[in-house]
Formats: C-alpha cells, sequence, structure tokens
C-alpha cells in the first residue's frame, strides 16, 4: 500500500513539473487584445525596405517610428498603395496627403520600431 502511495506521490510531482516549464516558455511572447503580439523588432530604413510585400515579401510600413504589418491589408495588396509602397516611412504621406489619415492604423498589426543605423 505504502509503495502505491509513493508511485502517486511521484505522478503527481511529475505532473506539476512539467505543468510549470509549460507555463514559464509561454512567457516570451507578449499578447494583448488587440494590440503587440509576439515579439517586437527593430529596424533601420535599409531593413524595412526588404519588407516591401513582392515576391512573398511581408509588407510592413512605418509611420512615426512605429512599424506596422499591412501585408493582408486589401488596399495594400502586392505592396503598394495608392501611390505608395510598403518597405518604407510613410509617416509625411499618411498625414499630408492621404484622405483618411492615421486612423486606419488602429486596424493594424504593430511589428516593431523603426531605428537610426
Ligand atoms: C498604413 C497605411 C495605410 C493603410 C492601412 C491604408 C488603408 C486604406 C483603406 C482601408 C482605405 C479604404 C477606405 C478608408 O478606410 O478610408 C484607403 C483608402 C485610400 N487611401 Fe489609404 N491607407 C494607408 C496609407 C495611405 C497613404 C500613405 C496614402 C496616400 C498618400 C493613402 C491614400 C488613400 C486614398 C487616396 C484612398 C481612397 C481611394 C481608395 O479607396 O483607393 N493611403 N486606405
Amino acid at each position: 500500500m505504502k509503495k502505491i502511495y509513493f508511485i502517486l506521490m511521484i505522478f503527481i510531482l511529475v505532473f506539476t513539473i512539467v505543468a510549470c516549464t509549460q507555463d514559464n516558455a509561454g512567457t516570451t511572447s507578449i499578447s494583448s487584445p488587440g494590440e503587440i503580439e509576439g515579439e517586437m523588432i527593430e529596424l533601420t530604413l535599409e531593413e524595412l525596405s526588404q519588407y516591401n510585400g513582392q515576391g512573398g515579401n511581408k509588407a510592413y510600413v512605418a509611420v512615426d517610428g512605429v512599424i506596422y504589418d499591412v501585408t493582408d491589408v486589401p488596399q495594400w495588396q502586392g505592396g503598394s498603395h495608392n501611390g505608395n509602397t510598403a518597405g518604407q516611412d510613410i509617416s509625411d504621406q499618411i498625414a499630408n496627403l492621404s484622405p483618411h489619415g492615421k486612423r486606419v492604423l488602429n486596424n493594424l498589426k504593430v511589428v516593431g520600431a523603426l531605428i537610426g543605423e
């Protein structure tokens, strides 16, 4: 009887350790509703230019130092939208030339920040 009790205790101990380890593994990604999800990246303007939405590349744009993912935005299909190309800093264009302004940014996924050289 004592032996069975001992084995049972070992099982509970192993189960607890496994459960705790899995919990810790999940903490590496930040996730809050409608906001930042996953890891944030830092890109220079030159690095950002690779994310032009062409040839299977993701389409990212920077506005006021924040990098947004426009890959799945229908209006940005193929990496361009009304004369603008993905992979660039479009802060001036969105503020001064677009009819909608920055309100369209609210629906986008933030992927990171634009940094200097
Ligand atoms: C992250 C950047 C941008 C996103 C997500 C975006 C998204 C959109 C969306 C969803 C529409 C549909 C109508 C609406 O919601 O108002 C639209 C329309 C439009 N956008 Fe943008 N836009 C962006 C940047 C720009 C920029 C930089 C320009 C111009 C310099 C621009 C010019 C226009 C124009 C002229 C329209 C109206 C004509 C059309 O529907 O094609 N957009 N945009």
